[in-house]
């Protein structure tokens, strides 16, 4: 039976072994290990990338989350709203930083549904984290105009979507995911559209105070040229291997979201005719997609990812079971439609630039299979 496998990092490293090794072999050379120049070089290229004014390397997407609201002043007795239907570390990072996370439910786009945040909104609220899933950014236009009527600050977990864009009216040009809130947060979790090879993070900001503060508390609180402790910090550095390798693989990015979205295309060509699947392409012309993950929603729910899987298609079913619904995390439940439907229906196609068209035509011939 053929198989087709949701990434393969082993034949990504193939595509661009020569550039790998070389930074590889350089840094073991130099013995470069820890907040070199590798490390700020990465930092200015991605925030280039970004169009921000800073990018602090952290350890994950989960730590430029916490480091952000605290750099907001964000503690006990504040409440942070965010999606219902995200991965766990957009809440945990608000749990952790001693605040009250207050969920709202997500829309068809997978992303918070801009229309029930105000109900949301208490006198106690300080922070909104709108999450950009799968690619697609959430609707930045408005949860800006939100944001501001009730003083809220905005940490963007952007996390699964580096280099997607939304038209910004106010300048008339278009602005990048992470370059909208307070900061953008990102994680280079190795099968991230920029993925590493083992957990990194980073945080995108114009403030200078704020990478400041995120430049100290990766550190341990300390300000590396004075030795001066600024507070108690973490040690959650981005590792300066990991940004050698990330800055490699910087500069394929606009090329590969290219790829990501003709694979994209061919699945909406192939595919779009079956009534009982809803496909991940939106009608919204200020927003583009760049497909770090092909989620589609199948009314057969397990029926249909469990076919796939039979034929040798490797799919992803994040998430079936809600993490509100996870006893041990103790949240609220009030009630998400969406996301509990949405839950039984995910089922995310193989996308990534190792891929070839005709492993995308096994993927197709599969799923008609299942509908046919
Ligand atoms: C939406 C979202 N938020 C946060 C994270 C946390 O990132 P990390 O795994 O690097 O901590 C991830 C990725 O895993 C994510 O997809």
């Amino acid at each position: 039976m053929r198989k087709v496998r949701f990434v393969e990092p082993a034949k990504l490293y193939r595509m661009i072994k020569k550039e790998l090794d070389d930074v590889y072999f350089e840094i073991m050379d130099r013995g470069d290990l820890i907040d070199r120049s590798q490390l700020r070089r990465f930092e200015e290229n991605l925030a280039k990338f970004v169009g921000t004014k800073y990018a602090v390397g952290v350890n994950s997407g989960y730590d430029a989350l916490h480091l952000s609201l605290l750099a907001a002043g964000i503690g006990p007795g504040d409440e942070v709203i965010v999606p219902a239907h995200t991965f766990v570390a957009t809440c945990s990072a608000v749990v952790n930083a001693g605040a009250t996370p207050v969920l709202v439910d997500v829309g068809r786009d997978f992303n918070i549904d801009c229309s029930l945040i105000e109900a949301a909104v208490t006198p106690r609220t300080r922070g909104i984290i709108p999450v950009h899933l799968s690619g697609y950014m959430a609707n930045m236009v408005q949860v800006r105009e939100i944001a501001e009527r009730h003083n809220l600050v905005i940490v963007e977990d952007a996390c699964q979507s580096l280099g997607s864009s939304m038209l910004d009216e106010r300048t008339g040009g278009r602005r990048m995911a992470g370059a909208w809130g307070l900061t953008g947060c990102w994680s280079f979790y190795p099968f991230k559209i920029l993925g590493g090879y083992g957990d990194g993070g980073a945080i995108t900001t114009d403030d200078p105070e704020v990478a400041l503060f995120a430049t100290r508390m990766r550190f341990n609180g300390e300000d590396r040229d004075t030795g001066e402790y600024h507070g108690h910090g973490f040690t959650c550095l981005l590792d300066n291997m990991q940004a050698a390798f990330l800055d490699v693989k910087l500069r394929y990015l606009p090329q590969w979201i290219e790829r990501r979205k003709k694979i994209a295309q061919r699945y909406l060509e192939s595919l779009s005719d079956l009534p009982d699947l809803l496909l991940p392409h939106y009608d919204d012309p200020r927003r583009d997609h760049i497909y770090q993950n092909y989620t589609v929603r199948s009314k057969q729910g397990d029926a249909f990812s469990e076919f796939l899987k039979a034929n040798g298609v490797e799919v992803l079913t994040q998430f079936r079971k809600p993490y509100y619904r996870h006893e041990a995390l103790k949240l609220e439940d009030r009630g998400f439609p969406e996301t509990e439907t949405l839950s039984r229906e995910v089922c995310s196609l193989p996308m990534n630039v190792e891929i070839d068209d005709e492993e995308v035509s096994y993927v197709i011939e599969v799923v008609r299979k299942f509908y046919s």
